[in-house]
């Protein structure tokens, strides 16, 4: 199967950003251990982070097979179905993904996890309930199959080995 992680805003700051709520590992850390973990529970793992909006709604609709370039299947078109010939990524079966500050903010990503329908995990470094109050709010967590905070990095490994063990597809 195959797994895709996304990161969005400011986590490209991971490990130097806000030390003392988001502690000191890299972003870097998290994906290369991410990776082997995923590799050892046979999960193929794509990786993303981007601090736009519309790049990760792109990605998510990449990972369903669905290229902004490209018409809907069924479409008539005389380039193809609407498969994204660029990636070979093929289709993605979950997606774990931190939102960073979009979790608040995003309807926009909402709706691409909705409109793909690709089940999704949300992740948070920080344990979002404890900090201030615009943050308690998601537009994601009512739609997730669940939502992990307040684990630091190990809440990316939490989530994953709930995909690769315990998921079903
Ligand atoms: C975060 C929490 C968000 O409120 C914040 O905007 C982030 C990171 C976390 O991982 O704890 O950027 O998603």
């Amino acid at each position: 199967r195959r797994i895709l992680l996304i990161n969005g805003p400011n986590l490209n700051l991971l490990g130097t950003r806000e030390p003392q709520i988001y502690g000191s590992t890299t972003l870097h850390e998290i994906e290369q251990a991410a990776q082997t973990q995923a590799s050892s529970l046979g999960l193929r793992l794509s990786i993303f982070q981007s601090n736009h909006e519309g790049a990760i709604i792109d990605r998510i609709h990449q990972a369903a097979g669905f290229s902004p370039s490209l018409p809907p299947p069924g479409a008539a078109t005389t380039t193809g179905a609407g498969a994204d010939p660029g990636t070979g990524e093929g289709k993605v079966s979950a997606i774990i993904i931190n939102p960073g500050a979009y979790t608040h903010t995003s309807v926009g990503i909402r709706d691409a996890l909705l409109g793909t329908g690709i089940p999704f995990v949300e992740v948070h470094v920080s344990n979002v309930h404890a900090r201030e109050a615009f943050r308690h709010h998601s537009y994601l967590s009512d739609k997730a199959v669940a939502v992990i905070c307040g684990l630091g990095p190990f809440g990316y490994s939490a989530a994953l080995e709930f995909v690769g063990r315990h998921m079903k597809f």
